[in-house]
């Protein structure tokens, strides 16, 4: 990477299609310069429903994001997600033998292959093959065997597969758009990379992505991504809630959520009077904001605790010393901190994804765009070894930020 590159990002979510593009500098400084957003009708739960309409979404986004940043883009990475995709971590040893050179990295590529050599269903491919441990003569945790002397060097592999059908599907509405995928990442690995800290993903940290439609959760420990989950509950079914619940329209509903609604007390006057209007031609009613609150308050909690017993079935559960991120439109709903809070019993924050970025930074400053900047930031680590390198190593340090801080800027 030897002078600026254009890379975009494309997140096929249930509420709304978006797309970044992005110029990488050879110091691998990411400039936003364009973004496209359009409602999706298409897709369900991260699978494609209709095939038309997924592809007008996608090229009425990409349309405007060239426009705005003036160029046409080439191949573009994809996030997925969906029920189908399922993550297993996966072993592999190899025997090194005594020599004066310690493991090479000729050895750390046989010994993930070893453990890539699992079978996989042939209705399912491989998306991701990430690194989880490195384990030298029974000692395990060691981030880079390379140089290392031992005897039996042993990987483990977290490998993360989807359904080939869903994933054809998704392809085939890119391509019909006129696009190219470059490649696939999964929606909760993306966000991850656009609002954790590499200090978090050490620590063990929780994130969970709430848009429309599902729930992504990605669970980290030790630097490495270690669980993920699915919830199929999103946004959607807040709104769903509130028509229901106040006998009114989706669309007044969904207007009402965002601009009125909270899931904690402490944000409203709940003796406050709110006028809805009526469906089908009766009139508008009056309603007590408390009303609206206990709708809200229950599906959100309803929500938060599909995924925190998820969470407690993760082997990683107790290793959460960070905490949550929450991101996804969601996140923007008030009072999801302190009933999350609650619920896990940990500190929990909203994620946005603005760190690192210059240009048009306004444009994706919102939780609902952590999917589409992790794209852009997952394209830009280093490829060749198809594996996990974060743009802060774990290694790095406040000092080492700071030094590095300084020297940028002089
Ligand atoms: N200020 C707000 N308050 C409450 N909810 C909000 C707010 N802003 C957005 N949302 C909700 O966030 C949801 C959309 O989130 P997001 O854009 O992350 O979804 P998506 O990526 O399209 O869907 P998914 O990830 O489920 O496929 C919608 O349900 C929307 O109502
Ligand atoms: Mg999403």
């Amino acid at each position: 990477m030897d002078k600026h590159h254009i890379v975009a990002g494309l997140d096929l979510g249930t509420s709304k299609v978006s797309v970044v593009i992005a110029e990488v500098s050879p110091e691998k400084k990411i400039n936003i310069i364009g973004v496209g957003e359009s409602s999706s009708e298409g897709m369900r739960h991260g699978v494609v429903i209709n095939l038309e309409k997924t592809i007008n979404s996608i090229k009425t986004a990409v349309h405007d994001a060239q426009v705005m940043a003036g160029i046409e883009i080439g191949p573009i990475c994809v996030a997925v997600t969906g029920e189908h995709i399922k993550g297993m971590a996966s072993k592999g040893v190899i025997s090194i033998g005594s020599r004066n050179e310690g493991i090479t990295n000729a050895d750390v590529e046989r010994v993930r292959e070893s453990a890539k050599g699992i079978a996989i269903p042939t209705e399912r491919e491989i998306i991701h093959t990430l690194t989880q441990d490195f384990i030298v003569d029974n000692q395990p945790n060691i981030v880079d065997p390379v140089g290392l002397m031992g005897m039996r060097l042993e990987a483990i592999i977290y490998i993360i597969t989807g359904s080939s059908l869903a994933l054809g599907n998704i392809k085939k509405a890119v391509e019909r758009a006129g696009l190219v995928v470059d490649m696939m990442v999964i929606q909760s690995l993306a966000s991850s990379y656009a609002v954790l800290d590499s200090e978090e993903m050490h620590q063990g940290v929780c994130l969970l992505d709430i848009g429309g439609g599902v729930t992504n959760i990605a669970i980290w420990y030790g630097g490495s991504l270690r669980d993920i989950g699915l919830v199929k509950l999103g946004g959607e079914a807040i709104t769903r809630d509130i028509a229901m619940g106040l006998a009114t329209s989706r669309t007044y509903a969904e207007k009402i959520k965002i601009e009125k609604s909270a899931a904690h007390p402490s944000y409203l006057d709940l003796e406050e009077i709110i006028e809805i209007p009526g469906t089908a031609g009766r009139g508008p009613r009056k309603i007590n904001t408390e009303k609206l609150y206990d709708v809200v308050e229950a599906r959100v909690e309803e929500m938060l605790d599909f995924s925190y017993r998820r969470i407690k079935r993760s082997e990683y559960a107790h290793n959460l010393a960070s905490g949550l991120v929450v991101t996804g439109g969601c996140a923007n709903l008030k009072g999801i901190l302190e009933v999350g809070e609650e619920l896990f019993e940990l500190p929990m924050r909203v994620g946005i994804p603005t760190n690192d970025l210059s240009g048009m930074v306004e444009a994706v400053s919102s939780p609902s765009f952590s999917t589409c900047v992790g794209l852009i930031k997952y394209t830009v680590m280093d490829k060749e070894e198809n594996n996990v390198k974060r743009i802060y190593t774990s290694q790095d340090t406040f000092m080492d930020r700071l030094k590095k801080w300084i020297s940028d800027f002089f």
